[in-house]
């Protein structure tokens, strides 16, 4: 069985909720699973340190997590037009796994969730899938033979599945919404199965390497 990451961070609920629609359509592809993790919330040092373990819900995700797997999902909030703070963080500490190469090759995708219909949507999309890029991984979107991207009256984009909460974050996930984040966990297995079984992983040295202090002492 070949595992997709769907990760992602929620406070209010928006985004695990399109997270569990992502996993239905990962999980209806043949010997495909999704592992569902999440990220702690980014503390200062005058707050209570970040718990280690979430009281409830889905694990906190490792670098392991991503190594294992072999395709990415990641799911943020909108803040400001970009991802949120927790997730950033994240990132920002798998810079070993860039050095290694860890990601290159693998698909992913991303997904949002709003309080205003015109809040940023796209540019969050976007904003995630730079250290996607980075890390050298293969964008997947949403293309426009799903009959959704045309029919919504509220989140989907070509760019990711996405959801317009509105204002006090209630508004309930619409059909559109749900079969765009179905139809992208589905596509992302199929291309990701496809690619494991057709390629084998880059074994080029990462643009890191070599490059003697300049790639020495980022990872976490
Ligand atoms: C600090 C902050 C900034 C936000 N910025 C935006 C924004 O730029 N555009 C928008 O539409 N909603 C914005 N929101 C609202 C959240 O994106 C929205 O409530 C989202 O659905 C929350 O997802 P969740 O339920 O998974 O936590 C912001 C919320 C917070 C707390």
């Amino acid at each position: 069985m070949k595992e997709i990451l769907i990760l992602y961070y929620s406070l209010h609920g928006s985004v695990k909720q399109l997270a569990q629609h992502l996993a239905h359509g990962v999980e209806s592809v043949p010997d495909m699973r999704a592992r569902v993790r999440t990220v702690p919330k980014v503390m200062t040092e005058s707050d209570a340190p970040a718990k280690r373990v979430p009281d409830a819900g889905a694990p906190f995700a490792s670098h392991d997590d991503l190594r294992e797997c072999i395709g990415l999902a990641v799911g943020s909030p909108t803040r400001f037009g970009n991802m949120a703070a927790p997730m950033k963080h994240f990132w920002d500490g798998t810079s070993g796994l860039w050095m290694n190469g860890d990601l290159v090759d693998k698909p992913a995708c991303v997904f949002t969730s709003t309080a205003s219909l015109h809040g940023g949507q796209e540019a969050t999309l976007m904003s995630m899938m730079t250290p996607l890029l980075h890390h050298g991984m293969v964008l997947v979107g949403l293309p426009y033979t799903n009959p959704e991207l045309n029919q919504t009256r509220s989140g989907g984009t070509p760019y990711g599945a996405s959801h317009w909460a509105g204002p006090d974050g209630r508004q309930p996930i619409t059909d559109e919404e749900r079969k765009l984040a179905f139809a992208q966990g589905q596509r992302l297995a199929e291309i990701a199965k496809l690619l494991a079984a057709a390629t084998r992983r880059s074994t080029r040295p990462s643009p890191a390497r070599g490059r003697g202090a300049g790639g020495e002492g980022l990872a976490k």
